[in-house]
């Protein structure tokens, strides 16, 4: 039987998962999987409804309209699809951030799309980022990290991120949306934010982003050496 390796990054909003995540990818040829992206376009699909975030009612009508597909370009990007229209640039609007962390919170939108993150897992291997992965997508991943960092400095990160992309925003609009979204995630009772069982947490507070990257390769290492 053909095994493929998996690696689950879980961790609050701006600890750097998709950034290390895509490296790791690259560099180790794995196929890298943004579950954020996902919940992300099921936030589109409720705003562009004209739902409220929160509507749990109208959220699971709409359930079976939505169509989510992901691609990857010709740099190996990840593209989201929703309903055959690309949203890859629409899903990172900040307001869409809270879409997805309210939809998210919501079982049937959870199970609506656990099989399809799971579904990258059997035929690739995979780097999974997102808040459940190692906990419930892919338990039994061969890695699995937690990483984490302080609000502030994950706001700061995002902030920076978001100023390069030419999103309008401050530094304390960014802090909210943080803080508003750990409490979210975390304290929701689907699924929510903590550490596997078995993960290694990795505080990235005051690192740059090739010491943590380093660590996480060593740890990828180790384990395909085995
Ligand atoms: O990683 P992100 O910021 O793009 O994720 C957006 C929201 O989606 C986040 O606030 C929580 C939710 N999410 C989730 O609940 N489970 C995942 N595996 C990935 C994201």
């Amino acid at each position: 039987m053909s095994k493929f390796y998996s690696v689950a990054i879980d961790g609050p909003s701006g600890a750097g998962k998709s950034t290390i995540a895509k490296m790791c990818a690259e560099k180790f040829g794995f196929l890298y999987v943004d579950t954020g992206a996902i919940y992300r376009s099921v936030g589109v699909a409720v705003r562009n409804a004209g739902l409220g975030s929160k509507d749990e009612a109208g959220v699971i009508s709409m359930l079976p309209s939505i169509e989510i597909a992901m691609r990857h370009d010709e740099n190996g990007l990840q593209r989201m699809i929703l309903n055959d229209k690309d949203v890859t640039n629409e899903i990172r609007l900040p307001e869409i951030s809270i879409y997805a962390s309210d939809v998210s919170a919501m079982p049937a939108v959870r199970s609506f799309l656990l099989e399809k993150q799971r579904e990258f897992a059997k035929t690739s291997n995979v780097i999974m980022d997102g808040r459940d992965i190692g906990t419930v997508v892919l338990p039994d991943a061969d890695v699995k990290i937690f990483l984490t960092a302080t609000s502030e400095e994950r706001a700061l990160r995002r902030f920076e991120e978001l100023q390069l992309r030419g999103t309008k925003t401050t530094y304390d609009e960014v802090l909210r949306d943080i803080t508003y979204r750990d409490m979210n995630d975390s304290t929701r009772a689907a699924a929510p934010l903590r550490p596997a069982e078995g993960a290694v947490i990795l505080d990235t507070t005051g690192n740059t982003l090739t010491q943590s990257f380093e660590m996480i390769c060593v740890l990828i290492e180790e384990k395909m050496s085995r």
